[in-house]
């Protein structure tokens, strides 16, 4: 088989967009619109991938420095954009001398799958083309070249903005995508021109340029047109949001997860969830987050990169990051969980309770509004309703230490660092400054005092 290099076109500015980020940096269920092209060619073992970057290169570069795919990126900069056919002649650096296949990719369009670049190589080598491309029938072609056919074959490409009205009616339009042989691809770039409405080096006047040649250009149709769009605005990219996620909702259920609204669920798509597990409207699960089988998420709950275990219940509005949540666990409502935080297996963390950097026992539980940072938490141990954990001095952070089954009185104030041990008991209200011993009484607070018949006299004296 041929080598097959890819080529991504990432240079242009998306004026559309109006963002200070560049268009294909854009997210769509957790992953930017480059990361999704990148992913979709990876099955075809690319032997390089070459991004042809310009607008922004640096933020492009940054976001991929930790790129989805194991392979090495190279990239080249497209200092003008002064069209697609003069961005891949920027990859001629790079690929020149080399043989095979040039996959070029629109790092705009991100639905396209494996499959579709499966097809397109295939066509492409059996009918020995110098180009193939990719093309599909649109209802409303407006915006895209228009395939322009003499006797059924390609017989070149015209943009929109150069089409004459009839050439506008034309439904077959192409999506950008192509494979080129790659020997005669660079010198036959050369000749393409800038006589059109943009002044552009349009990329689809290759055709025209081979056919001219008498070289055999493919095409090879999409059975699905969604599959080709671009992103060119916000509108789109909302719209092809909504696409992404009603796909990967329906391999939810298909995988035995309830949505109770699958159109108000978001789920990223590296998310696993296991099944009956059933999701409320509004829940958004997101990252690297795995979700175990029988749970129940309720509505507003947010979790990114979280693990939870099975059969855990999050009620509504609960916001979990970065955290691990074992089996059996009542979180919510309105818990957060902050990064570094394990929850184990069958605990209860209730509304209003905030943990950071803390992990909690088996069966431990605080139950309403307590912020626990810095902490560990012990088996059976009970975090009594306003328990603060003063895990900042100002300068640095301590840890507190509470051990198996202690029971922490309400409005307990732990400044730390500080250590309870096992089976320690803290009066209401204590501020806790010394460790308490294992089974020990802790109280940290002012003696009460009556004074009695006191409201009498008061009234007397006045
Ligand atoms: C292009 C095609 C059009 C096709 C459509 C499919 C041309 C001239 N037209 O139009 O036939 O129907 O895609 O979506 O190719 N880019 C650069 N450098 C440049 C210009 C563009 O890297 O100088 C990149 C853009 O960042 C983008 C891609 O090339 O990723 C396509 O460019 P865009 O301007 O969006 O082309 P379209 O007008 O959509
Ligand atoms: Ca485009």
């Amino acid at each position: 088989m041929d080598d097959i290099h890819v080529v991504v076109l990432a240079a242009g500015k998306g004026t559309r967009m109006k963002s200070q980020v560049p268009k294909v940096l854009h997210r769509i269920s957790g992953l930017s619109l480059i990361e999704r092209v990148l992913l979709t060619a990876d099955p075809l073992a690319p032997a390089s991938i070459t991004l042809v970057v310009g607008h922004e290169a640096d933020q492009i570069k940054t976001a991929l420095a930790r790129s989805v795919v194991q392979r090495p990126l190279q990239f080249v900069t497209q200092e003008q954009q002064l069209g697609t056919g003069h961005a891949l002649l920027q990859a001629r650096q790079v690929l020149e001398g080399k043989s095979g296949v040039v996959l070029l990719l629109s790092g705009d369009v991100p639905l396209l799958t494996s499959n579709t670049l499966r097809s397109l190589i295939d066509t492409h080598l059996q009918s020995q083309a110098a180009a193939t491309v990719v093309t599909a029938e649109m209802t409303r072609p407006f915006g895209y070249g228009r395939i322009v056919r003499t006797s059924g074959r390609i017989a070149r490409i015209v943009e929109e903005r150069d089409a004459s009205p009839a050439q506008r009616k034309i439904t077959e339009i192409n999506s950008g995508i192509y494979a080129f042989e790659l020997a005669p691809l660079f010198a036959a770039l050369d000749s393409i021109g800038t006589a059109n409405n943009q002044g552009e080096y349009y990329l689809p006047d290759l055709v025209g340029i081979y056919r001219k040649q008498k070289r055999t250009v493919a095409t090879w149709t999409v059975e699905r047109a969604e599959e080709i769009r671009g992103i060119n605005s916000r509108t789109e990219l909302a719209e092809v949001s909504a696409m992404v996620r009603q796909q990967r909702n329906e391999e939810l259920m298909a995988a035995g997860v309830t949505l109770i609204d699958p159109a108000t669920t978001y789920v990223d798509s590296d998310v696993v969830v296991g099944a009956d597990t059933v999701i409320h409207p509004c829940v958004f699960l997101e990252g690297s987050t795995r979700i175990g089988a029988a749970c129940e998420i309720h509505s507003g709950a947010r979790i990114v990169n979280s693990t939870i275990g099975d059969r855990v219940c999050v009620r509504n509005h609960t916001v979990v990051t970065d955290s691990t949540v074992g089996d059996g666990v009542f979180l919510g409502p309105f818990a957060h969980i902050r990064p570094g935080s394990q929850v184990g297996d069958d605990a209860h963390v209730g509304n209003f309770v905030e943990l950071k950097k803390t992990s909690l026992g088996k069966g431990a539980k605080a139950n309403h509004l307590a912020y626990l940072g810095d902490a560990t938490v012990g088996t059976a141990t009970n975090v009594g309703a306003g328990t603060i954990t003063c895990n900042y001095d100002g300068e640095t952070k301590h840890q507190t230490v509470i051990g198996d089954g202690v029971f922490v009185g309400s409005n307990s104030t732990l400044v730390a660092p500080v250590t309870l041990g096992d089976g320690a008991y803290i009066a209401a209200g204590s501020a806790v400054t010394k460790d308490v011993p294992a089974g020990a009484l802790g109280i940290g607070r002012a003696r009460q005092e009556n004074k009695e018949g006191w409201r009498e006299k008061r009234r007397n004296k006045a």
